[in-house]
């Protein structure tokens, strides 16, 4: 298919866009973000119950502790929006300590499947307005203008600030000091420093869930994009980057191989990489001085006994 074909089509523009621009690139690099259509989604929430997959069991035991103790801040807000909402699993826990609530914005670049979540949450929680928006959390979000004025707390967990370099990091910790406004609070969830072991075994389940979820951005350009991936070419790979402070995940080809898209061609080399997802694992004094550098005072923090997680309260 040819850019005119694909463009009449309804294909994806900002898609097949920095697919060329990441794939033309040298190395290869794509942004994590679209590894999350309907399927990637599926994929990410069976990787939440994987045993090597510590984050998510970890955030929820230390939420289901933080609750209570926030009772007083959370019976106050009426407005709460969650960025990257994916299954709203964790934010059950917030909206049944909530009383006054009365708009819930949960975003995500995952729009079928943020919908479906939506629609069963308004149902298990009538009080509440849900209001999904599909969007990219990279830019400041476009937000009812009733909805403006209310006393509002940001949820960002699953430590997907993460995914991001710490210079985007940073940006959207500034985004979100606007957005939230006058007394407007975040709780952020961070993944921290622990073995190296731990993280490769987390990014490279014994049940080959991870790999088929890296791999489905493959499917995806295929399907989208009109793109002719080989899967049995490219293996997944965790890698370790000690100078970055993170987990990095890779799509490594098997041999010399040519990949069409559209109309244009991609050479791989044996060993060559496309690089789909960056993991930060911060220290807790990296990720302070970060919040500070981007215009939020640290409130509180609560961590796990082995401090492999850190629930930031920013104020
Ligand atoms: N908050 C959930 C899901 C985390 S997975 C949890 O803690 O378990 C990361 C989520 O962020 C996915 O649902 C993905 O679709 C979404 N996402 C990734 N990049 C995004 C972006 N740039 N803008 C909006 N959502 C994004
Ligand atoms: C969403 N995000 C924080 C996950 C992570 O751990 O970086 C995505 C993920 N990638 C591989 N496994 C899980």
């Amino acid at each position: 298919m040819n850019n005119a074909v694909l463009r009449s089509a309804g294909v994806n523009q900002t898609f097949l866009g920095e697919v060329v621009a990441g794939l033309g690139q040298t190395p290869k690099a794509l942004s994590p973000k679209w590894l999350y259509d309907h399927e990637g989604s599926k994929l990410f929430e069976q990787i939440t119950h994987l045993p090597e997959y510590y984050p998510t069991r970890t955030e929820i035991d230390l939420l289901a502790h933080i609750v209570p103790s926030l009772s007083e801040a959370l019976a106050d807000r009426r407005l709460l929006i969650e960025y990257g909402s994916g299954s709203s699993r964790k934010t059950r826990l917030l909206l049944g300590a909530m009383p006054n609530l009365e708009h819930y914005v949960p975003m995500d670049v995952s729009g079928e499947f943020l919908r479906g979540v939506a629609d069963g949450l308004s149902k298990q929680f009538p009080n509440v307005q849900v209001r999904p928006l599909v969007g990219d959390f990279n830019v400041s979000l476009k937000i009812p203008a009733e909805l403006r004025e209310q006393s509002s707390l940001g949820f960002f967990p699953g430590s997907t600030i993460g995914n991001l370099t710490p210079a985007k990091a940073s940006e959207f910790l500034r985004l979100r000091r606007d957005e939230l406004g006058e007394g407007g609070e975040l709780l952020v969830g961070v993944d921290l420093r622990k073995p190296v072991d731990v993280l490769l075994a987390a990014y490279d389940d014994s049940a080959g869930v991870t790999a088929a979820f890296n791999r489905n951005l493959l499917t995806r350009i295929n399907r989208e994009l009109g793109g002719d991936f080989d899967l049995q070419r490219f293996a997944h790979e965790a890698r370790w980057n000690d100078d970055f402070g993170r987990i990095e995940m890779h799509l490594v080809s098997r041999g010399e191989q040519t990949v069409r898209i559209a109309e244009h061609c991609f050479e791989f080399a044996d060993g060559e990489s496309i690089h789909s997802e960056n993991s930060h694992k911060y220290r807790i004094g990296e990720f302070k001085l970060l919040a500070r550098a981007s215009r939020w005072d640290v409130r509180q923090l609560w961590t796990d006994d082995k401090q492999w997680f850190g629930v930031f309260l920013l104020g």
